[in-house]
């Protein structure tokens, strides 16, 4: 299996802030200035999903205003009588839109969620909420724009690879982009304090956008629990499971839980961005020779479905499967 199993620490181990998490923060417009200058950004996007599988990007072109109003519209979506969110619940994983506020996993979590796929929106926004009625327009607006983020982060990315940006174009383009939009309960002292357990992302990136702090990282050099500070305007990658395929290795998945934040009711859109439902992901044959076989199986975003379908009580982890 993956080096998840390894890297999982105890679920319920406390974070531990005594030293503060190294979070790269990367200027995204720089990678738009002269060759030097983005080759500068692009070695310092793949140190970062090297060496932790995480960093937070700012100069990213969304504006706060439709960061803000797509986050406005999850919240006025949660704040719906519980009929009309249970209109969208189901326990089947590929249907375009899910609502679900109960915890399958071994632990006790507090969280609701609406996941839904984003790209391409003109297939998919027909499906989503129509209540609140500024959702259509302000999270198409925020998942347009945040996907536009991924293409640049995806083409810079290959190029740290040294696969070339246009490695993988069509089949990336042609991708999917589903979104998983949480809501978390303000921490009480008699519930538990996760909000949502340990585990990976299946994509080959996710971008995080939160309405305050709750998240938390393994951080790789010590295999504890930290906590990630979001820094005003930023948002926050996670390199994914297939990300560490097709790199055969050299990046890595980040675990990462997220906990009830004891100030505020906390909501988090991830958009997940990865191939199309039953495209495989294989080790990049350029990154494998005969001192670097391939590490990992090949896999497609549907394998990770049956696979979360078989595994309900223990979800995302250890999807990754090694050769
Ligand atoms: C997620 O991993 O999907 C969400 C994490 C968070 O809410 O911070
Ligand atoms: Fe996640």
């Amino acid at each position: 299996m993956s080096d998840l199993s390894r890297t999982v620490p105890q679920e319920q181990l406390p974070s531990e802030d005594l030293h503060p998490l190294q979070m790269p923060v990367i200027n995204l417009g720089h990678l738009s200035l002269d060759s030097a200058t983005r080759s500068r950004v692009v070695d310092d996007i793949a140190k970062a999903s090297r060496d932790l599988g995480y960093f937070q990007v700012i100069n990213h072109g969304i504006s706060q205003s439709v960061m803000d109003s797509a986050l406005e519209a999850a919240s006025e979506f949660f704040k719906l009588p519980s009929e009309t969110k249970e209109k969208f619940a189901s326990e089947e994983l590929r249907r375009p839109v899910r609502y679900d506020t109960s915890s399958k996993d071994s632990i006790s979590m507090s969280r609701a969620f609406l996941k839904h796929y984003a790209h391409p929106i003109s297939e998919w926004i027909q499906y989503w909420p129509q209540e609140p009625p500024i959702y259509r327009e302000y999270m198409g607006k925020y998942a347009a724009e945040v996907r536009r983020v991924a293409l640049h982060l995806m083409e810079a990315i290959l190029e740290g690879l040294g696969l070339g940006k246009e490695y993988l174009n069509e089949k990336f383009h042609e991708g999917s982009q589903l979104l998983s939009v949480n809501c978390y309960p303000k921490a009480s002292q008699s519930a538990t304090s996760i909000g949502l357990g340990p585990h990976s992302d299946y994509g080959f990136l996710t971008i995080l956008l939160t309405s305050c702090q709750g998240l938390e990282v393994v951080d790789p050099s010590t295999n504890i629990w930290k906590r990630v500070q979001q820094l005003p305007h930023a948002l926050h990658v996670h390199i994914g499971d297939h990300m560490e395929v097709l790199s055969n290795g050299r990046m890595k998945t980040v675990v990462h839980r997220a906990l009830l934040n004891s100030e505020e009711a906390r909501i988090s859109i991830a958009s997940i961005h990865g191939f199309a439902l039953h495209e495989k992901v294989t080790c990049a044959k350029e990154l494998v020779d005969e001192e670097n076989p391939p590490r990992y199986k090949e896999s497609s975003f549907s394998d990770f479905l049956d696979h979360l379908t078989a595994n309900m009580d223990n979800k995302h982890r250890n999807f990754l499967e090694s050769l």
